[in-house]
C-alpha cells in the first residue's frame, strides 16, 4: 500500500477531531465533505452556517450535514475560551476586551478550541497565510515539553528508489523558521527525524546539508551546521545524523563514498535537513515544481498539539491527505 493510503487508512481507526478554520473556503469544505465521507476524522468548521449550507448545497456535499459548525461570532463558549486566553497571555499584556475580539477570528478560536480539549487538530491555510495560521498556535498551544523549535517537513515522495527511502524523502525546515541557530537547528534535526519514524515510518538517516563535505570548504555557516551535527547526535544518539554534507553527498552512494567515506548516512540519507529556511522552502518548490515531485505537508513538528499549514495553492486533496496525517500525528501525541 502506498505511503499516503496506509496514512488515511490508520486515520480511519483513531476516532480523532480536527477543526478546520477556514470552514466557508470552497476546497475546504469539499474536502471536509469527502474525509467524513471516508470516515478519516470527524469535522469542525467554523465558519457562518448559513454560508456554509450554501456551499455544501452548491457543491452538493452531503456529508457536511454530519460536521459541527461553529460560528466564530456566537458561538456559546466565547467568554470560557476568552478567559483562557487572558490566563495564557496575561504576561503578554492581553486584556478581556482585546481576548474577547480574538475569540471570534477563526485562527484564535480554533486553538482554544484544541487547547481546551475541544479538538485534536487543526489543518488551515488555504486562504490564510503562513505566519497567520502559526502564531495563535505559537502563543497558544506552544511547542512540546523538551522542544522550543517548531518546524515544518515535507514528505518528498519521488519516483526515483534509488533515493532516499526507496524514493521517499523527509526534508525540514521548508516551513516555518527564517534562521537557525545551531542549537535550532540540532532541534529541527532530532523532530524530523522523530517525524520520519512516526509518519513516513522509516528509519532515519538524517544528513546536515551545506555546500561543504566534511571540511571542503571553509565559512561561518559551514561552522553552523558542523556545530548543529554535534549537538544533533549528542540530543540523539540512538539517530543516524551526519554532516556537513553536501545534497549530492548524501543521495549519491558513489559520491558520498568518494567525498564523504565511512559515514554512516552519506549516500543513503532519507531525511535532509537545510541550513535555513531560504534554502528549504526554495528547494522543496524547485524540485516540485521542475522535477514534478509529489510534495505533501509542511507537517509542522515540535508543536504540543498537531497544527498543520496549507499552501494557499492547495488541492482538496492536498488538503484530505494534511488532515489524515493530522490525525495520526494527534494518535501519536496522545
Ligand atoms: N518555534 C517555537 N516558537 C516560536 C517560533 C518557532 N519556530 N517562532 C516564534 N515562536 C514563538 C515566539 O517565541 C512567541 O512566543 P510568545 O509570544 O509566547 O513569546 C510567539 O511564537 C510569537 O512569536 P513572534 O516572534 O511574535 O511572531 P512572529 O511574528 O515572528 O511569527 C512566525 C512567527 C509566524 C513563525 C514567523 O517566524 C514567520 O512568519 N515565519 C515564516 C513563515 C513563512 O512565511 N514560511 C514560508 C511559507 S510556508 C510554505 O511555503 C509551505
Amino acid at each position: 500500500m502506498k505511503l499516503l493510503e496506509q496514512i488515511k487508512e490508520n486515520a480511519k481507526k483513531q476516532c480523532k477531531t480536527i477543526v478546520l478554520p477556514e470552514g466557508t473556503e470552497e476546497r475546504t469544505i469539499q474536502a471536509a465533505d469527502q474525509i467524513i465521507g471516508e470516515g478519516i476524522a470527524k469535522i469542525i468548521l467554523i465558519g457562518k452556517p448559513a454560508e456554509i449550507q450554501d456551499l455544501a448545497k452548491k457543491h452538493q456535499l452531503n456529508n457536511i450535514a454530519k460536521a459541527t459548525i461553529i460560528d466564530p461570532e456566537s458561538h456559546d463558549k466565547k467568554e470560557q475560551y476568552a478567559d483562557l486566553l487572558v490566563e495564557l497571555r496575561k504576561s503578554k499584556g492581553m486584556t478581556k476586551e482585546q481576548a474577547m475580539k480574538l475569540v471570534t477570528d477563526p485562527l484564535y478560536l480554533a486553538t482554544l478550541m484544541i487547547k481546551s480539549g475541544d479538538a485534536d487538530g487543526e489543518v488551515a491555510g488555504a486562504k490564510n497565510a503562513t505566519g497567520d495560521v502559526l502564531r495563535p498556535a505559537l502563543q497558544i498551544v506552544k511547542t512540546l515539553p523538551g522542544i522550543s523549535v517548531v518546524s515544518g517537513a515535507f514528505l518528498l515522495l519521488t519516483n526515483k528508489p534509488e533515493y532516499g527511502e526507496n524514493g521517499l524523502i523527509v526534508c525540514a525546515d521548508c516551513a516555518v523558521l527564517p534562521n537557525p541557530t545551531a542549537e535550532e537547528l540540532a532541534q529541527i534535526a532530532v523532530s524530523t527525524a522523530a517525524t520520519a519514524r512516526a509518519i513516513a515510518k522509516i528509519e532515519p538517516r538524517v544528513a546536515m546539508l551545506s555546500f561543504s563535505t566534511k571540511g571542503s570548504a571553509k565559512n561561518e555557516l559551514v561552522d553552523k551546521v558542523v556545530k548543529a551535527t554535534e549537538l544533533a547526535k549528542q540530543m540523539a544518539p540512538d539517530v543516524m545524523i551526519d554532516g556537513e554534507m553536501q545534497a549530492d553527498a548524501a543521495l549519491v552512494p558513489s559520491v558520498g563514498a568518494s567525498k564523504a567515506p565511512g559515514s554512516p548516512v552519506a549516500g543513503k540519507a532519507n531525511v535532509l535537513i537545510f541550513p535555513s529556511l531560504e534554502v528549504g522552502n526554495i528547494s522543496y518548490k524547485l524540485v516540485q515544481r521542475i522535477a514534478g515531485i509529489e510534495a505533501v505537508g509542511p507537517v509542522l513538528q515540535g508543536m504540543a498539539a498537531p497544527i498543520n499549514d496549507l499552501s494557499r495553492g492547495c488541492s482538496v486533496s492536498d488538503i484530505v491527505n494534511l488532515v489524515a496525517i493530522t490525525v495520526n500525528q494527534a494518535a501519536g501525541l496522545n
